[in-house]
């Protein structure tokens, strides 16, 4: 179903910011409310959505501070479950296709193969049971086909906000080694290619649960180091040690394996771009 009128969600975010991008370069009409806008934890703001007056709905805000979650669940469950329920059925209820985010941490991170998009849910930390919860209200929403679309997706950074590839692109400049974790596996993925494979699958007309992430895998320790080698023709970048998970302990834990099938996905739109790609592109518009 192509979007004629869409409404952004969490447009400050990463992801919100490349979706205003593509709407903007394919001039699709849309509006975007950041947090100051709507916020997510209040209920009676969610419910005052005027949903009715958009073709799509498209959810790119989420609390999504991971370890802050552990001792802040209530908070992460309002953002992350309850809304997204409300959200839901209020475009069910309007007829207006309603897209929303979920992440690799619904799952337990001990499988060895890509998680399928059936596989059962078995989050280890609190943004993970979070995210399930949303996705368990979903799932209450629409008889027989799901009026709404779940794309889960993984490891996601841009050329703006807070994430891996800026944190790493400023270190290695300021330090001469850094340690990175080797013992974490998953598929990084641009905020922008996944924006781009998100308006595909609509136009697909996919539903229900899908995955979208670049292809490949890689631990972040590797990752780290595609980083630094691209960065290399810069002098004095730091070189990248290999190390494990209890080198830092962090209030969350984190699943060992988190790769997402993406086969699905590959089938309705076409193969997802190779990490290391995504990354050059981004590496060169990396912002200040
Ligand atoms: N980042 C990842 O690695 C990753 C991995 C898997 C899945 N995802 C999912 O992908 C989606 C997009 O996330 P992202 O990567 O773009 O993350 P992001 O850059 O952290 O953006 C999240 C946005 O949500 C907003 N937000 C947070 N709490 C809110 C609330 N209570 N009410 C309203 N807005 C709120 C934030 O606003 P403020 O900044 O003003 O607080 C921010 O603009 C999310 O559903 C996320 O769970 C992300």
């Amino acid at each position: 179903m192509h979007p004629d009128r869409v409404l952004i969600l969490g447009s400050r975010g990463m992801l919100g910011r490349a979706w205003t991008g593509l709407l903007t370069a394919h001039s699709i009409p849309f509006d975007a409310l950041g947090r100051d806008r709507l916020e997510l934890e209040d209920m009676d703001a969610v419910r005052a959505l005027d949903v009715a007056s958009y073709s799509h709905v498209v959810n790119c805000a989420a609390w999504t501070a991971v370890d802050d979650a552990e001792t802040m669940y209530e908070r992460a469950h309002a953002a992350n479950a309850q809304a997204v329920g409300l959200l839901a059925e209020a475009c069910a209820q309007a007829d207006t296709r309603f897209v929303t985010y979920s992440t690799d941490y619904v799952f337990d991170g001990n499988a060895d193969s890509p998680y399928r998009v059936d596989h059962p849910r078995e989050p280890v930390n609190a943004y993970g049971r979070s995210k399930a919860a949303g996705e368990e209200l979903l799932d209450r929403v629409g008889s027989g086909g799901s009026p709404w679309l779940c794309i889960r997706t993984s490891w996601v950074y841009a050329p703006w906000g807070k994430n891996f590839v800026r944190t790493i692109a400023g270190a290695a400049l300021a330090r001469p080694e850094l340690r990175v974790v080797n013992d974490q596996r998953g598929r990084p993925t641009s905020a922008e290619g996944l924006a781009r494979s998100s308006l595909a699958l609509l136009r697909a007309d996919a539903s229900g649960y899908v995955h979208a992430t670049d292809s490949g895998e890689c631990s972040w320790f590797e990752f780290a180091s595609e980083i630094v080698r691209l960065l290399r023709p810069v002098e004095g970048v730091a070189t990248v040690h290999p190390c494990g998970s209890d080198e830092y302990p962090s209030p969350a834990p984190r699943p060992a394996y988190s790769v997402l099938d993406i086969s699905e996905t590959e089938s309705l739109i076409g193969p997802m771009t190779p990490w290391q790609a995504a990354l050059a592109d981004v590496l060169r518009r990396l912002e200040p």
